[in-house]
């Protein structure tokens, strides 16, 4: 069920599906070039991310750079008819701008501050990281605006993916600077984060620290916030770089590959609204016991939502094993097909994989990529030519904008603050209460949105909250109103029962929805691990249990034994 509204290509100037990947070049020697283009054409490749982790091939040392070969593989591909993703690359700099600036490098919690050496090893708010970030985008975004291979830019990768949050000194200044925005002053931070608990009450601004590692658990709300920071602090570096990009080549989209359904670490919502398209990457957790359809079902609903119901790019997946998982299944055959029409039948206009060729050197080594280490002739390179082909037939769908009328709601603030370790139980876990309330939606054939519970909800029937710990007056209110329309709401247990500075609602649980629900819940009852409780309909319930009582509600079951026995479920 969802209704397709209206057809609406993303990518100006460019129709059809998009199909391809990252392409690494400079991995290979520069002979190999033209027989990739080649091999790109047969297997039906339209598009290629080009440049993500080049920044020492571009600027071997400060302020010298090399981008002749770039300027040769963007020349190639051009010929070739194969549209370029390029990207900024500045997810990671160079060993040259590490050394000279050691105070760049990433603090974790524990004060440790982490080597370069792999990837992404910069801290969020360093300044001289910006700086160098910043000319190097400069430099690109002139050289190659206009340039007639050109299709998008690509800003960093996965922000976030490694190091969300930084805890050095230059994060604890800008994480000041962002409190003082918020609050004003120090008496109404004090307030929003219950200083008097635990003698923690600030005179000074200079006292405050990101929640570094204490004797004992952090404070909920600081922690909240940091979170909230560390967010605000990749953006801020996206922006930057796409401000950049728009003055300097404005008719060219800008986009960044979120990690949908991935990784929480970063809020996405506010994202959003900043990027011409949206990009997601996708890597199903491969398990026997897993069903990778109801990872990628989510993941793309989630991405679709993000824009708004129109199409989205999916910027990198798999064609078979990955490298990073404990045990790294291949792919059975069939099963590329498969999951890569899933992300299509969920609104992505676009399927690129990580990436062309398979790497023979680096970490990513054993990642599979479209052209294996063994070649052409094999079952990898087959089932992508023949999806290749099979896209190319299927462009007509590109474009579609689905609508949805049921729709999840979700706030990352919510997921964060109930990512504080003192909580009535571990097992209320929100993002697999997302996962189990989004595949029984799917099992169901309901084609779901996610949806912020501040947002315009007048599209929607129905509105589900399966985990929405932390709600704020304003959500509260949209979902109330929304609901006096004729709405139907579901909400999870344990939903309402914080305000936005992520303390109890006081006069009963669930706080913010007591009312909507005609619910009073004086005490949480949480269940062991493998316990359950058997309910008068003939259902079971596991993990969580409350002592509540009806105000005003229909009872359709209660507890039929444990200690709550004969009160409303
Ligand atoms: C991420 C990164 C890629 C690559 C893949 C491997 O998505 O963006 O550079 O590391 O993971 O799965």
């Amino acid at each position: 069920m969802g209704t397709i509204l209206a057809m609406m290509f993303p990518i100006p100037g460019r129709r059809g599906l998009a199909f391809g990947g990252d392409y690494n070049p400079e991995q290979w020697p520069e002979h190999t070039w033209p027989a990739d283009i080649e091999l790109m054409r047969a297997a039906g490749v339209t598009m290629v991310t080009v440049g993500v982790f080049s920044w020492a091939m571009l600027e071997p040392a400060p302020g010298r750079y090399t981008f002749g070969w770039l300027d040769r593989v963007m020349d190639l591909l051009a010929a070739g008819g194969i549209a370029v993703d390029l990207a900024t690359a500045t997810a990671t700099p160079p060993p040259w701008f590490s050394r000279a600036h050691p105070d760049s490098l990433p603090v974790d919690a524990d004060g440790r501050r982490l080597s370069w050496g792999s990837r992404q090893a910069y801290c969020p708010s360093s300044p001289s990281y910006r700086t160098a970030a910043s000319a190097l985008v400069e430099r690109l975004a002139t050289r190659y605006a206009g340039h007639p291979a050109l299709a998008m830019w690509h800003v960093n990768n996965e922000y976030g993916c490694h190091v969300a949050r930084c805890w050095c000194d230059v994060s604890a200044a800008a994480f000041r600077g962002w409190l003082e925005r918020r609050y004003g002053d120090l008496g109404t931070l004090n307030e929003a984060w219950g200083t008097a608990f635990w003698s923690q009450r600030y005179s000074d601004w200079r006292e405050i620290l990101p929640p570094r590692h204490t004797p004992s658990f952090p404070n909920p709300t600081q922690q909240l916030d940091f979170f909230r920071f560390s967010s605000d602090e990749l953006l801020a570096c996206y922006l930057a770089e796409r401000d950049l990009l728009r003055r300097l080549a404005p008719s060219t989209p800008v986009t960044t590959n979120l990690m949908a359904g991935l990784a929480w670490e970063v809020d996405y919502w506010s994202w959003a609204g900043e990027m011409d398209l949206i990009a997601t990457d996708h890597y199903p957790v491969a398990a026997r016991t897993h069903d990778t359809g109801v990872q990628i079902a989510l993941a793309g609903d989630l991405a679709r939502s993000l824009a708004g119901g129109r199409p989205w790019l999916l910027m990198e997946h798999a064609t078979s094993a990955v490298n990073w998982q404990p045990r790294n299944l291949a792919k059975v055959p069939g099963q590329l097909r498969r999951e890569s029409l899933s992300h299509l039948a969920r609104g992505a206009d676009a399927l690129l994989y990580f990436q062309w060729r398979a790497s023979p050197a680096g970490a990513e080594q054993w990642h599979s990529g479209m052209l294996p280490h063994a070649g052409p002739e094999t079952k990898v390179f087959r089932e992508v030519s023949a999806l290749g082909g099979e896209l190319a037939a299927l462009g007509e769908i590109s474009g579609s904008v689905l609508r949805a009328d049921t729709a999840i709601l979700l706030d990352w603030s919510s997921l964060w603050a109930q990512e504080h370790a003192c909580q009535p139980s571990i097992d209320l876990r929100p993002v697999g209460l997302f996962e189990a309330w989004h595949a029984a939606l799917r099992t169901a054939g309901i084609v779901v949105d996610f949806a912020h519970p501040e947002a315009d909800l007048s599209r929607y029937r129905l509105l589900l909250a399966p985990a929405l710990y932390l709600v704020s007056d304003a959500g509260a209110a949209n979902l109330a109103a929304w609901v006096a329309t004729g709405g139907t709401a579901v909400i999870g247990p344990f939903s309402g029962v914080v305000n936005e500075h992520a303390q109890v609602r006081l006069g009963g649980y669930p706080g913010a929805f007591r009312d909507l629900l005609g619910v009073w819940v004086e005490e949480h009852f949480p269940l062991l691990d493998g316990e359950s409780v058997a309910l008068t309909d003939g259902s079971t319930g596991r993990l969580w249990t409350e002592l509540a009582e009806s105000r005003g509600a229909e009872v359709l079951a209660a507890y039929a034994d444990g200690p709550l026995a004969g009160r409303p479920a």
